[in-house]
């Protein structure tokens, strides 16, 4: 049975992994030419969460660079984050499926060594979540984003303008955040298990044996890698195309030049560098 569900888990993962590139992420490239939103972008450099976060002193922190918002052990988590898992993931995809000959010390004592990274990596973020204090930032939802949550869906659908910037996240990002959490979590849970199936405790008898124990999580390993690449390629593309300024602060520390959204009124930017519906003005808020 674990056989079948191994072929299963390969031909599914293709199927999904291929609709999701040419079903969502290239047809949402070249919605984004031909509305013009990779023009305003990326040659006119106008970009709406800036204009609305000048605009917007009640929702969005009015004048304030956008630096504070990203404190310095959240952007070096997530260096190392995005390092480990690359890592982590050739390596991975290499002991499974072996394209090279002579690779597989090497990929496994990476694939062992970036294991503990990534996992001490996670303590700590959790901890930092502690610290902080902004869980409300990733993990609290109210009704107002559920009203919010249309016209954001419009917006990427391409058939309404841009949304209102009126938190930290929008509804239909914030949980991305908190789910790369949790399936980190199951990813190490699972990988340290296949490691030392003594750790799995009382699901090695459910299993019927230590063995059969770390087959399933070596199955779970790689249906819950294949879900996490897919989260992460969603997030890197709309993460680039669609917030790329803010990228830039989170990543290189480089704040972006707000003044030339200062003075004009946020219609007239959007009349002035749009076209097609992405002029319309944001829907106010209710
Ligand atoms: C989070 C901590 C992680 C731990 C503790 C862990 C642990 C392990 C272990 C022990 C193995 C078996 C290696 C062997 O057979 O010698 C393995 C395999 C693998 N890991 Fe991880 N890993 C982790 C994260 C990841 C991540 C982030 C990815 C990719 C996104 C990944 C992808 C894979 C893949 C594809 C395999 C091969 C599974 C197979 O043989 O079918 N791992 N991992």
């Amino acid at each position: 049975m674990l056989e079948t569900l191994n072929i299963w888990v390969d031909v599914v993962g293709f199927v999904v992994a291929a609709g999701m590139l040419f079903g969502f992420v290239i047809p949402h490239f070249i919605g984004s030419i031909v509305t013009g939103r990779v023009k305003k972008h990326f040659v006119d450099d106008y970009w709406d969460p800036l204009a609305h976060r000048m605009h917007d002193p009640n929702n969005y922190h009015y004048k304030q660079p956008i630096g504070p918002d990203f404190a310095p052990p959240v952007r070096v988590w997530h260096w190392i984050n995005i390092v480990s898992f690359i890592i982590l993931l050739v390596s991975g995809l290499y002991i499974r499926y072996p394209w090279f000959e002579g690779g597989r010390e090497i990929m496994r004592m990476a694939h062992y060594f970036f294991m503990y990274v990534i996992t001490i990596n996670l303590i700590f973020r959790m901890v930092y979540l502690y610290i902080a204090g902004d869980w409300a930032d990733y993990l609290k939802f109210d009704l107002d984003d559920i009203k919010q949550a249309p016209s954001i869906m419009k917006y990427y659908l391409f058939i309404g303008p841009p949304y209102e910037h009126r938190k930290k996240f929008n509804p239909l990002q914030r949980p991305t955040y908190p789910a790369i959490w949790a399936l980190l979590g199951l990813q190490a849970l699972t990988g340290f298990i296949i490691w030392n199936p003594a750790i799995g405790g009382p699901l090695t008898s459910l299993a019927g044996g230590p063995a059969d124990l770390a087959a399933w999580m070596r199955l779970l390993h790689n249906v819950n890698m294949r879900i996490l690449v897919l989260i992460g390629t969603i997030h890197s593309y709309l993460g680039i195309m669609e917030d790329y300024p803010v990228l830039n602060v989170f990543w290189f520390w480089k704040d972006p030049d707000m003044a030339k959204y200062e003075h004009d009124e946020h219609h007239h930017e959007e009349e002035a560098h749009g076209s097609g519906l992405d002029d319309e003005r944001p829907a106010p808020v209710e």
